[in-house]
């Protein structure tokens, strides 16, 4: 068993683009202070009182009517972590889908849980970067990006590629932690807080404004549907994942030592700067008109 120290290197922890000092280890982890699904991303609370795992559900619902997903949509899920989102799509909505993240043991995970849930017909997965994988273009008709941007050096490279997978017409949906604005970036961005959660827990990340997301889709030629403000989900969500680092400290602990310290700076951090150093949002862009 290796610390969180050993496990991050100063060389490793400074390569562009690379996390899987933190999605690749043991997805028990992470099982112990997500929801049942294992959904690492805002869920939405627009209903009261509402716990985590119906938070995450209700979020997914949320993601698939903004797709506008029906019986047989294939859906293409970048950074798909333990498999929520696409298990769940696969599941309530029929859909045929598609995950890729580079981290293999979020893969091996999500093969097990295809098949307990009798969904592997309709579920494959990639084990990549989305930048450099190759997958078949204008196959899909939605793509999806939940808490993914962020690890990605180039964002117009990932937002053209996310526009060469989709058919005409089709949707993309990308959610992201961004700066309140440029100033917030220039001020914030190498502060000790933020130099924590970027090297000491996943490696590599860069948070941007909202205005180069935007900027982003504009150039790659996205028609933009809506911007949803998830700021407040995101903080409540961030507040259960809390609670449950606190009550399973003892287990994360055993799986990796100093993992719930370490869990609960970074949780901490992300949660004092809602608003005013940063927010969440929900972009949909479409590819056409
Ligand atoms: C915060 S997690 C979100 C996981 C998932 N979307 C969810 O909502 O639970 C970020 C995911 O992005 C993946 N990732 C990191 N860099 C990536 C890249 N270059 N291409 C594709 N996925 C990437 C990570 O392995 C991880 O699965």
């Amino acid at each position: 068993m290796s610390t969180i120290a050993e496990a991050s290197p100063a060389a490793e922890r400074t390569q562009p683009g690379q996390t899987n000092q933190h999605y690749d280890l043991d997805p028990e982890i992470f099982g112990l202070f997500l929801d049942p699904l294992r959904k690492y991303s805002s869920g939405l609370y627009r209903t009261e009182p509402i716990t985590l795992a119906q938070a995450q559900v209700a979020k997914l619902h949320f993601v698939a009517d903004l797709l506008r997903l029906t019986p047989g949509s294939r859906l293409l899920d970048v950074g798909c972590g333990w498999g929520s989102l696409i298990l769940f799509m696969a599941r309530e909505y029929d859909a045929r889908v598609t995950g890729i993240s580079p981290a293999g043991r979020q893969h091996e995970y999500i093969a097990t849980r295809a098949a307990q849930l009798g969904v592997i017909d309709r579920v494959t997965t990639t084990v990549g970067r989305f930048e450099d994988a190759t997958l078949p273009e204008r196959s899909f008709d939605a793509v999806t990006m939940l808490g993914s941007i962020v690890h990605m050096p180039d964002v117009d490279l990932a937002v053209r590629r996310a526009r060469a997978m989709l058919r005409r017409g089709g949707r993309y949906y990308v959610s992201e932690t961004c700066f309140r604005n440029a100033a917030a970036r220039d001020e914030f961005d190498r502060r000790a807080g933020t130099e924590f959660v970027r090297n000491s827990i996943f490696g590599w990340g860069d948070m941007r404004p909202l205005s180069e997301l935007v900027r982003a889709v504009e150039d790659a030629g996205f028609s933009v549907d809506g911007v949803e403000d998830l700021t407040e989900d995101y903080r409540r969500t961030i507040e259960d994942w809390l609670l449950r680092v606190e009550e399973s400290a003892a287990a994360i602990d055993e799986l990796r030592p100093g993992m719930a310290a370490a869990l609960t700076r970074y949780l901490e951090v992300a949660n004092a700067g809602w608003g005013f150093t940063t927010k969440h949002y929900a972009l949909v862009c479409r590819n056409g008109r």
